[in-house]
């Protein structure tokens, strides 16, 4: 329907360019548009608003996911100027700031997995917990309880306001407004029967932290970006990584590539065993 209502607008190519760089966040569509197609965005988004449902607001993602806080600069396409709108994912509802707050529905797939891998009674710490969203789908399943930890006041907000919002978990969430180091050392020591930490760009920087918060015996889900000529050499190449980076002995688990995240540069994951 789409493509039919985008004919005459743009090029088969322009179209297909499009479809890959956009997002539908419960009833609000972000799209990044090519320079080429800058001109024609107003009638992209009215198009969209139209053909998509539900949507209430197309934006148009003026710069690339940035900062400390991860977050990025929308500008008002077509229909409500309103950022907020409301998620659902495996069973579990979240109030979302698509632009005050990091938030991807691509990581679905990844938030699912590390679900199944915790288990009852774990505590795990999630260091850069954002709005919550990896922490309540492990509560949902598990009676686990779970530091979420973000330095973005907007974010740990919206993560009160998703666990008031998910009354049925099985476990627990804790939402901590802090710089991860910081709250680590002075609070949680040796807690961790497992740890996150989803901020790619600066594991290293932190991966001290990680090992510090987690017990020995315990296991941390070290993400990172790797660059990579095969897609299916980026896993291998991040376990490497992590090997020459690490500061215990560590047993690796597993790994997988989390996306794409640009030409041949991959997320990846690696869970470790650690031990102190
Ligand atoms: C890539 S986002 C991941 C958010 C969340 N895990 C998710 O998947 O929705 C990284 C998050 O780390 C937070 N952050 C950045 N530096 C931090 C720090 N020093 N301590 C705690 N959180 C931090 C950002 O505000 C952002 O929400």
């Amino acid at each position: 329907m789409l493509k039919k209502a985008l004919e005459g607008i743009l090029s088969e190519k322009e179209a297909s360019e499009l479809y890959s760089a956009f997002d539908q966040v419960g009833d609000i569509i972000i799209v990044r548009i090519p320079d080429s197609l800058i001109s024609k965005k107003k009638i992209i988004g009215e198009t969209l608003l139209e053909n998509v449902h539900p949507a209430r607001s197309v934006f148009y993602q003026a710069t690339p996911v940035a900062g400390d806080f991860r977050t990025r600069s929308l500008e008002i396409l077509a229909g409500e100027d309103n950022t907020q709108t409301e998620y659902k994912e495996y069973g579990c509802r979240f109030k979302v700031d698509v632009e005050k707050a990091f938030f991807s529905p691509r990581l679905s797939t990844e938030r699912n997995r590390i679900a199944q891998m915790v288990q009852d009674g774990e505590v795990v710490i999630n260091m850069f917990g954002g709005v919550g969203m990896f922490s309540i789908v492990a509560a949902k399943k598990k009676k686990c309880t779970v530091y979420n930890i973000d330095l973005n006041p907007e974010a740990a907000k919206l993560c009160d306001e998703n666990i008031r919002l998910n009354k049925k978990l099985a476990g627990t969430v804790i939402s901590i407004h802090g710089d991860a180091s910081q709250v680590i050392r002075e609070h949680l020591h040796d807690k961790g029967d497992r740890t996150l930490m989803l901020l790619p760009e600066r594991s290293d920087e932190f991966l001290s932290s990680a090992i510090s918060a987690t017990k020995s015996g315990g296991i941390i889900h070290y993400y990172s970006h790797q660059h990579a000529d095969k897609r299916q050499d980026a896993v291998q190449i991040s376990k490497q990584h992590y090997m020459e980076v690490t500061l215990v002995k560590s047993e690796i688990l597993g790994g997988r590539m989390v996306r794409a995240v640009g030409p041949r540069y991959y997320q990846t994951v690696v869970d470790v065993r650690i031990t102190k």
